[in-house]
């Protein structure tokens, strides 16, 4: 396994110093002894945060296993220190060829997991396809992300799914910071390694307005861009104009965009009509969870040639004369060029995953096969100790305003 061990230690240690709340967390998982012998196979992005989240689950007693969620993810030095210096498995390395994400995937399985922690879904499908023979084994499962719960509905819909998972993604404390703020600002973590370009003045299209598309878009206008929405939801498109954006077909939008970059979790946002009409020069990112975003499919059949320019860069020439660069292949832009959410998003987040691990080992026999949202008071109990890891307090309702919001007959 390639990478350096020391500076893999170190980033652990960076991150575990600014995850406070799953610090205060895991002694109370730890004393519920819930996950003591649990055995936890997890498919997440591996990095330093997911790394505090997985050396969590085992301080807490569980045996775990980690795989990467994307071929392009893994901080290969992470990576190595988990293995060599903490003693955690993980089987990932940066830039796994389609067969090594799959192998890798079933690697982790062969813990015969109780508990699986994915992001994306590709590990949940794989068990109730190539190896069903888990499935009785497997109490529960957490999903991290907006595309892994929208293929869970899908399961669900046509009865598929053998086991309940918790959908984390849903949680407030997770989308209403991590898809917001953290893709809001890793995002431009990515774009900037990758390019060292100026984003003032520039023209900005974001493909999608949903949790992850608004972080994009006010992060691009905080730098300086002129900011352009595209939309398929009306009700999305009418917030984005009245937060200040213009809103176009992506048709439109491309024929000015110097960056498109596209958060939506559907398929060929940019394609062949779109590479006909784009500016020269524009350059192409991905912040959704599949590399189908900015369709590479389009992108060959429309080149004459292409080269990589840059690291995390590739130059397409396209037949009608102009270029086009497309960022770090396509792939989550934030993870693959960038250092992935800040630390204290995460911390917010993997609280979140390790509190649903915990409800899940307590309560699996009295859940059905379905997606679960996860309990209000977790949500509040991770608010509180953020706040509290800040040293904020808030206000309380007093007794007699307690009463006034829950009567009805007290007017003026
Ligand atoms: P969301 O459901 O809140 O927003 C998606 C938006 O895209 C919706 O407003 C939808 O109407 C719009 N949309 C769908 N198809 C479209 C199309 N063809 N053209 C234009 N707009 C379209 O989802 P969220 O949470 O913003 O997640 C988006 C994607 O980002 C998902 O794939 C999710 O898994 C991923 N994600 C990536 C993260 C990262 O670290 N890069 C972090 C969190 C989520």
């Amino acid at each position: 396994m390639n990478g350096d061990l020391d500076e893999g230690i170190k980033r652990l240690a960076w991150a575990r110093e600014h995850m406070e709340v799953l610090a205060k967390i895991r002694e109370d998982i730890k004393s519920s002894g819930a996950l003591e012998g649990k055995r936890i196979a997890m498919a997440l992005h591996v990095e330093a945060k997911t790394g505090i989240l997985a050396l969590t689950l085992k301080e807490a007693g569980a045996d775990v296993r980690l795989a990467s969620c994307n071929p392009l993810s893994t901080d290969n030095d992470v990576s190595l220190a988990l293995n060599e210096h903490f003693g955690l498995e993980t089987h990932a390395k940066y830039g796994e060829s389609r067969e090594e994400y799959y192998n890798n995937l079933n690697s982790v399985l062969d813990i015969k997991p109780d508990i699986i922690i994915d992001d994306g879904t590709d590990m949940i499908s794989m068990v109730h396809t190539d190896r069903t023979e888990l499935l009785d084994n497997i109490i529960g499962a957490n999903e991290e992300t907006t595309t892994g719960i929208v293929r869970l509905q899908a399961m669900v819909r046509e009865s598929a799914l053998k086991f309940p998972v918790m959908d984390v993604n849903n949680a407030k404390m997770k989308h209403f910071f991590d898809n917001r703020y953290g893709t809001g600002q890793s995002t431009f973590d990515g774009i900037f390694t990758a390019t060292n370009l100026l984003i003032a003045g520039k023209n900005v299209v974001i493909g999608g307005y949903g949790w992850c598309g608004r972080g994009i878009a006010f992060k691009a206008r905080g730098l300086g861009a002129r900011v352009t929405v595209t939309e398929i939801d009306a009700v999305k498109a009418t917030e984005a104009l009245l937060d200040g954006f213009d809103v176009k077909p992506m048709l439109e939008a491309v024929r000015d965009a110097d960056f498109i970059i596209s958060a939506t979790g559907c398929k060929d946002i940019v394609t062949d009509e779109h590479l006909q009409v784009i500016k020269d020069r524009c350059l192409l990112a991905n912040s959704g969870h599949f590399d189908n975003e900015i369709s590479k499919e389009a992108l060959a059949r429309h080149s004459t040639g292409k080269k990589v320019v840059r690291r995390f860069v590739e130059e397409f020439q396209l037949k009608n004369g102009k270029k086009v660069y497309l960022l770090g292949d396509g792939r989550l832009i934030n993870l693959v060029a960038g250092q992935g959410h800040p630390a204290e998003i995460m911390d917010m987040s993997f609280a979140v995953q390790a509190m649903c691990a915990k409800y899940l080992a307590l309560n699996h026999d009295n859940l059905e096969n379905r997606v679960y949202t996860v309990p209000k008071e977790l949500d509040e109990q991770i608010a509180r100790l953020r706040l509290s890891t800040l040293g904020i307090t808030i206000d309380k309702l007093s007794p007699d305003q307690e009463k006034y919001i829950n009567s009805w007959h007290e007017g003026t």
